[in-house]
């Protein structure tokens, strides 16, 4: 049987909102195995970065069960999962937050000078990923004169500084253009064919949900699918659930 990395049973997640509370999670079971791309797909709201905050460990689940790696993270204090997220775990979100006095090279170095025990040499390895992911004439560049697809594969490449086998990415294409979002989903597709890195993306970008292995389509909290050829179906009932 193929390991899975990533796995939820029955994860619920109730959110305070002054008074009363939102169910932003309402039982979502997946298995996410090594080495896949997976996409997460649905309409705003429907509870995806709660679910990738829980996967992350930023945030624990209402009920339900949580296993990273093998490891049941469900119970962990904060401190564990801190240890969990540093170990196992690399985010990227929609807005890059590169430190903008920093090049690139020294934004990719940064988070394994402060490892507690570094697998790399900082810039060794930062100039590695950055080679990889196609900016390997870039590394003195500061973030204000790198193009926003340069910049996320930047930060793409410092949320992989410390090997974690999961990449999460929240909307990572959300604030670029057609083109440089295709080269940050190209970026994507490298780190997990070259590293071995298993990829988790939400996106409102069809295209791109189109070329990941898998996609996973949320909605009012609920998973409502599971395959790619549910892709057409899937974006059927967003368009439901939006009017
Ligand atoms: N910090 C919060 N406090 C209260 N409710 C929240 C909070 N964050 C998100 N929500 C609510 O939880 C639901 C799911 O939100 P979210 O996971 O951000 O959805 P998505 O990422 O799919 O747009 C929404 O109804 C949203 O309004
Ligand atoms: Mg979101």
């Amino acid at each position: 049987m193929r390991k899975a990395v990533i796995r939820a049973e029955q994860v619920t997640r109730n959110l305070k909102l002054g008074t009363h509370v939102v169910p932003a999670l309402r039982g979502v079971d997946l298995a996410i195995y090594a080495n896949e791309m997976v996409g997460i797909v649905g309409p705003s709201g429907s509870g995806k970065s709660t679910l990738l905050g829980i996967v992350g460990g930023l945030d624990s689940p209402t009920d339900g069960t949580i296993e990273i790696d093998g490891i049941d993270i469900t119970r962990m204090s904060e401190g564990q999962l801190t240890d969990i997220r540093n170990q196992k775990i690399g985010f990227v979100f929609q807005f890059f937050n590169l430190i903008p006095t920093l090049t690139a090279l020294e934004n990719v170095a940064l988070p394994i000078e402060f490892a507690e025990a570094p697998r790399h040499k900082p810039f060794d390895r930062a100039r590695e990923l950055l080679e990889m992911l196609g900016l390997g004439d870039r590394y003195q560049h500061r973030p204000s004169e790198l193009s926003g697809g340069q910049q996320q594969r930047v930060a793409i490449a410092r949320a992989l500084a410390n090997d974690p086998p999961i990449l999460l990415a929240d909307e990572p294409t959300g604030n670029l253009d057609t083109h440089s979002g295709e080269t940050v989903l190209q970026a994507l597709k490298t780190i997990r064919d070259d590293n071995g890195t298993t990829v988790v993306m939400v996106t409102h970008d069809q295209s791109l949900a189109a070329q990941m292995d898998r996609v996973l389509t949320l909605v009012d909290g609920r998973i409502v699918n599971g395959v790619a050829s549910d892709l057409v179906n899937a974006s059927g009932k967003q368009n439901a659930a939006k009017a």
